[in-house]
């Protein structure tokens, strides 16, 4: 019976089972007065414009479902995945991609492996890292994962504000030494959720610098680093000489080609790292099915996404620059699928939230859920499901137009 009391009931005696202290960890969900007014206005049968979760409402691009369906004839992808880090034509084709796309050279046998998409590699390495008492460098706001991996695992995390005049790039100077000499993990994510910003390559040899410096190891999430706008083109940290030395790079095709429910993606970059993340994964899962992965080969190697990004910078244009003509000024994204917006004065991050959803019928995520500097400002995802070419964002601004006591010039 050891860990196992006995709760009693009227009527009976019900286990109950302690679940393990870790999960004491997970900070508490900031979303969920949003969550329960989203249920009502949708049980109310009102019209929501819902700007919230970041998944792409377009639909995987079709040569990719032919190459999965191709894939799945070959009864050799229907069983267990039993090489060290993923198929060969799936790696070489990320090696491929790093090529043709960064001009990085990766050795697909050691510095590349497959994910069962890039949330589990981000969260998995943390697992992999860190131990009670050890210090993960986490920006703030930033993707939660990082924060709630790095807790759960026992570990501190040093936070490091993202701010607006600093364009959302962390000033790295500013960590105390004795901070960096102990800290195992630097978590940076470019082009970044929620901000939207992106960094310039320069950022990225300052933090190789610093991670040689104190020995610690740069894990860079680049889920968004093919969603862009005009002819921006993120970096990889692994086009800085060196980088290798210190970092790990995490990519996704959710993002890129619309395909979060594949659940497929890739870690390359430091060949240790990527071996130290394979020595716990292959004791906790059993890779993805191997279709999926040459569909995902496929992807890298010649998937076109064009039109969905076409899309996004249509909705993109439509939303900023019809929420800077009403009086609410926001920056255009360069990259990913979000807008960053600051919200007016006299409300704060979860006020203006519920004012547009209950006035307006806008769904927003506050900027709170993504930590302390996250207050004050607002997220609007791109990714907006029934829009077909930016009329949903079109009434979005209308209805936030009409917002007379927030924007009396609105003109609305
Ligand atoms: C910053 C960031 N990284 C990683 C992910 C995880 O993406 P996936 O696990 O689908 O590859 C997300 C998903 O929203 C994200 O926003």
């Amino acid at each position: 019976m050891c860990g196992i009391s006995l709760a009693k009931t009227s009527e009976e005696t019900v286990p109950v089972i302690a679940r393990a202290k870790r999960l004491d960890q997970i900070p508490p969900y900031l979303f969920g007065e949003i969550a329960a007014l989203k249920r009502k206005a949708i049980a109310d049968g009102r019209d929501l414009i819902d700007l919230g979760i970041g998944d792409p409402d377009q639909p995987t691009p079709g040569s990719i479902i032919d190459a999965l369906a191709k894939a799945a004839t070959n009864p050799e992808t229907h069983r267990y995945d039993e090489t060290n880090a993923g198929w060969t034509p799936f790696l070489d084709a990320v090696s491929g991609f790093c090529k043709k796309r960064f001009g990085v050279d990766i050795d697909a046998e050691k510095e590349a492996m497959l994910l069962i998409g890039s949330k589990e590699g981000l969260s998995h390495l943390a697992w992999a890292y860190i131990d009670p008492g050890d210090i993960s460098i986490v920006p703030d706001p930033a993707y939660t994962v990082y924060k709630v991996n790095t807790l759960m695992a026992g570990g501190d995390v040093y936070t490091i504000p993202l701010l607006p005049d600093s364009g959302f790039v962390p000033d790295l100077s500013r960590i105390p030494e004795a901070v960096a000499d102990k800290a195992k993990l630097l978590w940076l994510n470019y082009p970044n959720n929620p901000t939207g910003a992106v960094a310039p390559l320069s950022f990225y040899v300052e933090a190789v610098a610093f991670a040689k410096k104190h020995n610690i190891l740069i894990v860079n999430d680049a889920a968004y680093s093919e969603v862009y706008y005009g002819d921006y083109r993120p970096n990889s940290i692994l086009e800085v000489p060196g980088a290798k030395d210190v970092a790990i790079e995490l990519h996704s095709l959710s993002k890129s080609f619309n395909m979060t429910g594949w659940r497929i993606g890739f870690a390359i970059g430091n060949a240790e790292a990527i071996a130290t993340l394979n020595k716990l994964k292959s004791n906790l899962d059993s890779k993805q099915f191997p279709a999926i992965s040459l569909a995902a080969a496929h992807a890298l190697a010649q998937g076109d996404n064009s039109a969905t990004l076409e899309l996004y910078t249509r909705r993109r244009d439509i939303l900023c620059d019809g929420l800077n003509a009403l009086g609410w000024p926001v920056t255009k994204p360069q990259a990913t699928l979000y807008v960053w917006a600051k919200v007016p004065e006299g409300y704060t991050a979860m006020s203006f939230s519920k004012l547009l959803l209950e006035e307006a019928g806008v769904l927003v995520i506050p900027g709170v859920g993504y930590g302390e500097y996250g207050e004050g400002f607002v997220r609007m995802s791109l990714t907006v499901m029934g829009d077909k070419n930016g009329e949903r964002l079109e009434e979005a601004v209308r209805r936030i137009a009409a917002l007379k006591d927030v924007f009396p010039n609105s003109g609305a």
